[in-house]
């Protein structure tokens, strides 16, 4: 049975509709991951779980027990939901000591002494904080700041953890460090997670499923290596990894670009406006005439692995990215090009703005 479990949860801010019919399985144990750009819709979900937003519609579940529900008028207040939360800000206590910190959510739910010790202790130690217990949480880097926060969320012993973009004040280094601890943690306690992003790399490599969302609607829900090797449609596409896109026109069974050039590629689609996908890892470079496409190389950058080139074509810019040791033509040298996996969209005027 599913853990946490929303059913047509919609949230509407006067005339915005910040999420949109929301339905949504989490098992017990996942890490389930929230991915969009800015304001479609994340936190606002996340407040929603945690109890800090009540819903415009729908019903929330948490272990078989219904939450929130705006139908039955049904709400139960976040602190005795006792779900561990951490945001992006470092919201830790300066006043008080890293134990203290930890400690205090326990103090507030009257737990006993000795318990209230024990159980902090075991969060610090998990977060590798116990040397820095005694100090105060403003003398820590942005790193451990945040591992205070954790502990903090851990003490509680939750069973769903919801975190909201807890990492994107870190420096890339100390990110990637902190994903595996997260899930390491995760492993240890047993709890869900719940994890609000907008970096698809950060998704991708912690998540067991990904839900991708724009303007407060679901796009894809799926494993990360589903949403990137099958995107449902060209947002989720351009969203997750580096894009191409080309429009196509049908003219009967024949694909060409809208200023003339016929491509000698078939699409499943019959619509008449199509958009042509590709990912820039998979163009592969062949003599002139013997691809799909053909053009002409207009930029070449060396970055170390991978050599990026951005090609001209009949239909638009390409842009190509081989491993440094794959050839590459120079620029102004004329090339085919291999699509080796294209994607096609119908493209409508609401994809177009998208
Ligand atoms: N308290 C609020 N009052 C009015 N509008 C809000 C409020 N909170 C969020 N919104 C709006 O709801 C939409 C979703 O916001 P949010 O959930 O914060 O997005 P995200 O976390 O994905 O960046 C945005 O259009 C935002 O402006
Ligand atoms: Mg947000």
């Amino acid at each position: 049975m599913s853990h946490v479990r929303l059913v047509n949860v919609t949230k509407r801010f006067g005339s915005v509709t910040a999420v949109n019919a929301l339905n949504l399985e989490i098992d017990k144990g996942e890490c389930f991951s929230m991915l969009g750009p800015s304001g479609c819709g994340k936190t606002t979900t996340l407040r929603m779980v945690a109890g800090f937003e009540d819903l415009s519609e729908g019903e929330i579940h948490v272990g078989g027990r219904l939450i929130s529900s705006r139908e039955k008028n049904w709400y139960l207040p976040p602190e005795k939901r006792d779900f561990g939360m951490v945001f992006q800000a470092f919201a830790v206590w300066p006043h008080m000591t890293v134990r203290e910190n930890v400690a205090f959510p326990l103090r507030v739910r009257g737990l006993p002494a000795a318990e209230i010790e024990s159980r902090a202790k075991d969060a610090l130690a998990s977060t590798n904080l116990l040397s820095a217990a005694d100090e105060s949480p403003a003398d820590l880097s942005g790193g451990g700041k945040q591992r205070v926060a954790l502990a903090r969320a851990l003490a509680i012993n939750p069973d769903v953890m919801l975190l909201d973009e807890p990492l994107s004040s870190l420096d890339p280094h100390l990110r990637e460090e902190m994903r595996f601890e997260i899930r390491d943690l995760q492993r240890k306690y047993g709890f869900s997670i719940i994890y609000v992003t907008h970096d698809q790399a950060e998704a991708m490599a912690l998540s067991d499923r990904i839900l991708v969302m724009k303007e407060g609607v679901v796009q894809q829900i799926d494993t990360p290596l589903a949403v990137y090797s099958n995107p449902v449609n060209r947002f989720v596409f351009s969203f997750i990894g580096l894009s191409n896109f080309l429009d196509v026109v049908r003219a009967g069974d024949r694909l060409a670009f809208p200023d003339g050039g016929e491509l000698p590629l078939t699409s499943p689609l019959r619509d008449a406006r199509l958009s042509l996908a590709s990912r820039p890892s998979e163009i592969d470079f062949c003599e002139p005439g013997k691809g799909d496409l053909n053009g002409i190389v207009s930029r070449r950058s060396f970055l170390g692995e991978i050599i990026d080139c951005r090609i001209k074509t009949g239909g638009g810019e390409l842009r190509v990215q081989k491993g440094r040791r794959a050839p590459a033509p120079d620029v102004g040298k004329s090339c085919g090009l291999k699509l080796l996996r294209p994607f096609w969209y119908a493209e409508t005027e609401a994809t177009k703005s998208g």
